[in-house]
């Protein structure tokens, strides 16, 4: 039992360092997000999202669910075809890039 959770705890780990973001990249492909979202993280448009700051791990569960279209309801319809352009890597770089800013 203790070894199931063990390699569970791994498996996750590792699955997180596959996934790491780079900021450096984050930032090249957040230029295509800051009409909206602000080149500094802050929304242009008090409905938008302020992404400076936020979680990266939220960041990327956002955009993954955009992405699949689950995500759904008041503005969703306008991130659909910005997280469709976005690989898996491209959304962890993203998500380091804008947790990293303040
Ligand atoms: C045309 C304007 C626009 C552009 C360009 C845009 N977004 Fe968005 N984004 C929005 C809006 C509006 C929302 C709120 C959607 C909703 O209601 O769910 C949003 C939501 C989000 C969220 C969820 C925020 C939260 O608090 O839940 C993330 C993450 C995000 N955008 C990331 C990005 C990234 C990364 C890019 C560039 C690849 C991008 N957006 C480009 C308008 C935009």
């Amino acid at each position: 039992m203790n070894k199931l959770i063990i390699a569970a705890i791994a498996a996750c780990l590792s699955t997180g360092a596959l996934a790491a973001g780079d900021v450096a990249a984050g930032k090249g492909k957040a230029a295509m997000c800051s009409g909206c979202h602000g080149a500094n993280g802050k929304a242009m448009v008090p409905s938008y999202p302020n992404l400076a700051g936020q979680n990266a791990a939220y960041i990327v569960g956002a955009l993954k669910a955009y992405k699949t279209q689950e995500r759904k309801g008041y503005q969703a319809a306008i991130m659909y075809g910005m997280a469709a352009a976005l690989s898996d890597q491209d959304m962890a770089n993203i998500g380091a890039y804008y947790s990293s800013l303040k």
